[in-house]
C-alpha cells in the first residue's frame, strides 16, 4: 500500500503527518517504509543527516542501476521502520525514473509512506499520482485551500490540521475540494516539540496517534 502525503504550502505539517503515519503503520503491521522526497524526515525521526546516497542519486543514475539499488539505500529508523533518504539536492532526475520509482514503491510488500513535500512536481508528482492514498495535509487557511484547488494533483483525502479561530471548517474544505477529510490532527505544542525534538518514531504524541490511526 502506497500512501503519499503532500501539502499545498510549506509549513502545513506534511512531514510530521508522513512520519507519524509511517510509525503507526510500522507498529500495526510489523514493518513499514518511509520515503523522503523533501529532505526533512531524518530531523523529525531523530536520525543524523544521512551521508550516503539517496533517492536523488538513484533518480539521477538512470536505468543502469542494479535492481536491488533502491533497497540498499534504506536506513534503519526503528526495529520495524526503514527510511529511504532524500539524497543530495540539485541533481537531475533522468526522464521517466519518477514513474519507475512510483511503480517500485507501489509493489513493495510493506506499507510505504512518502513525504512528497509541498506543491509536488516532477518525480514527487509522479509518486503522489500513483499512490493508493494521496493525502493532502492542509491547514484551514484560505490561501492554502486556493493552492490545493489549483494543484494538478487531486487528493483522495485530506488530513486537516485543526487550528483554533479559523473561519474555514471541515465542511467548507470537503465542499471546496470534493474529497473526504480522513483525519483531523490537533495543532498542539506537544506535537511541535516532539517533531522538533526528533521524537516522532520513538515517542509519538498520543493526540497525533489517535488522530491518524484511521487515515490510511
Ligand atoms: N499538528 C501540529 N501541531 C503543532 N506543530 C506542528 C504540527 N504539525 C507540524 N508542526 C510544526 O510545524 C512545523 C512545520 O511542520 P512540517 O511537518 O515540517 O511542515 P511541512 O512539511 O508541510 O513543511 C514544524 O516545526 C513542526 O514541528
Ligand atoms: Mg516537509
Amino acid at each position: 500500500m502506497l500512501v503519499a502525503c503532500w501539502g499545498a504550502k510549506g509549513g502545513s505539517g506534511t512531514t510530521v503527518v508522513a512520519a507519524a503515519l509511517a510509525t503507526l503503520l510500522a507498529r500495526a503491521q510489523g514493518a513499514a517504509l518511509v520515503v523522503d522526497l523533501d529532505g526533512d524526515l531524518p530531523g523529525v525521526l531523530g536520525l543524523p543527516e544521512p551521508d550516503g546516497p539517496g533517492i536523488a542519486e538513484w533518480l539521477a543514475a538512470g536505468e543502469g542501476v542494479p535492481p536491488d539499488a533502491l533497497g540498499r539505500l534504506e536506513v534503519r529508523v526503528t526495529a520495524g521502520l526503514a527510511l529511504l533518504p532524500a539524497g543530495a539536492p540539485g541533481q537531475w532526475a533522468v526522464e521517466g525514473r519518477g514513474d519507475v520509482l512510483a511503480a517500485l514503491l507501489a509493489a513493495d510488500p510493506r506499507p510505504v509512506v512518502v513525504d512528497c513535500g509541498s506543491q509536488p512536481v516532477g518525480h514527487r508528482l509522479a509518486v503522489a499520482a500513483a499512490a493508493a492514498h494521496s493525502l493532502l495535509v492542509l491547514r484551514p487557511c484560505a490561501l492554502a485551500l486556493r493552492r490545493a484547488q489549483r494543484s494538478p494533483l487531486r487528493p483522495s483525502g485530506v488530513v486537516l490540521i485543526d487550528e483554533d479561530g479559523r473561519a474555514l471548517g471541515p465542511d467548507d474544505i470537503e465542499a471546496a475540494l470534493g474529497v473526504p477529510i480522513r483525519a483531523i490532527v490537533p495543532w498542539a505544542r506537544s506535537i511541535a516539540r516532539a517533531a522538533d525534538g526528533g521524537l516522532l518514531a520513538g515517542r509519538l504524541p498520543g493526540g497525533l496517534a489517535r488522530a491518524l490511526r484511521k487515515a490510511a
